[in-house]
């Protein structure tokens, strides 16, 4: 089961879609582009948050335009810079967003041999995040009702410190004892993908896997001076595919801006002999969406 992982996309009015020397729009509609053009094709797409740079109708109406050609089933998650009420106004019924006034999102993909559990870490009001008891007590129980299927839970704040401390000022202030209790009453959970630090980072919580996905935008700077000046950087936009396979979650960055590929069999010597030895030691891979 292959799963694609876009963040941030921080989509913008279709008339004014620069911000930070990044042309944000179109950063999206290179994402979508990409995603349609992988092979193998991953069996779906999760959002992980800041659909919209600042939560308006506008942005929402410019983000349902640039996501419409997507030919993957597509999951969307709200982060800290979209306003619920305008989201919900614009998905709702569709891409995984409830029907109905959620103060939360629930959404539960089972639609592979990995499930996938949505975790609203939104604060509202706030850029900060926190998971109310409420939220942990419908995720505990989520859990619980699949106990045997192997989980990933996707959210938009990440539950650890990075070292950023304006990013970790922004991270989830509230809930984390609660959320390791959780995840501490259930051994299905295989990782936790998560977004909003616009950069690619790997950690651990509660003995859990986390990795962050980086962002379709501008990248923030890692510097982990205590107060350094919050500062973005022209490193390059990408997306993630995480690749289920039995019981492994293997996660690949891959990057917006097309890279010349050159295929180096030619500077391998004896290629051919080498194959055969390979491929007693490996059987032929399957093609990646092929394996379960
Ligand atoms: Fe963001
Ligand atoms: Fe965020």
């Amino acid at each position: 089961m292959l799963i694609a992982q876009i963040s941030d996309l921080h989509c913008r009015e279709a008339q004014s879609s620069t911000l930070l020397g990044v042309d944000i729009n179109r950063n999206i509609a290179s994402a979508v582009a990409r995603l349609n053009g992988l092979s193998p094709r991953p069996d779906l797409v999760i959002a992980t948050g800041d659909l919209t740079g600042g939560g308006k109708p506008d942005q929402y109406a410019a983000l349902d335009a640039l996501l419409a050609p997507l030919e993957l089933p597509l999951y969307l998650l709200p982060g800290n810079h979209d306003e619920r009420e305008a989201f919900l106004a614009a998905f709702a019924g569709r891409y995984g967003v409830e029907d109905r006034d959620a103060d939360f999102m629930q959404t539960v993909i089972d639609t592979g041999p990995l499930r996938l559990v949505a975790l609203d870490t939104i604060h509202p009001g706030h850029h900060n995040g926190g998971i109310p008891d409420e939220r942990l007590a419908c995720l505990d129980d989520t859990l619980a009702a699949a106990a045997d299927a192997p989980t990933l839970i996707y959210m938009h704040h990440p539950p650890f410190r990075t070292g950023i401390w304006w990013m970790d000022r922004l991270g989830i202030l509230d809930g984390l004892s609660g959320l390791a209790d959780v995840l501490g009453r259930h051994d299905q959970i295989v990782g936790m993908v998560a977004g909003h630090l616009h950069r690619t980072i790997h950690a651990t919580f509660a003995g859990v896997p986390v990795t962050v996905a980086p962002t379709t935008c501008y990248a923030v700077d890692l510097d982990i001076h205590d107060e350094a000046a919050p500062k973005v950087t022209a490193e390059p936009p990408g997306f993630m595919l995480h690749w289920w396979q039995a019981d492994t979650l293997v996660s690949h960055t891959l990057f917006l801006d097309g890279h010349q590929v050159e295929d180096v069999t030619a500077l391998m010597h004896n290629w051919p002999a080498r194959l055969e030895r390979m491929r007693e030691h490996l059987p032929v891979p399957k093609a990646l969406g092929a394996i379960e």
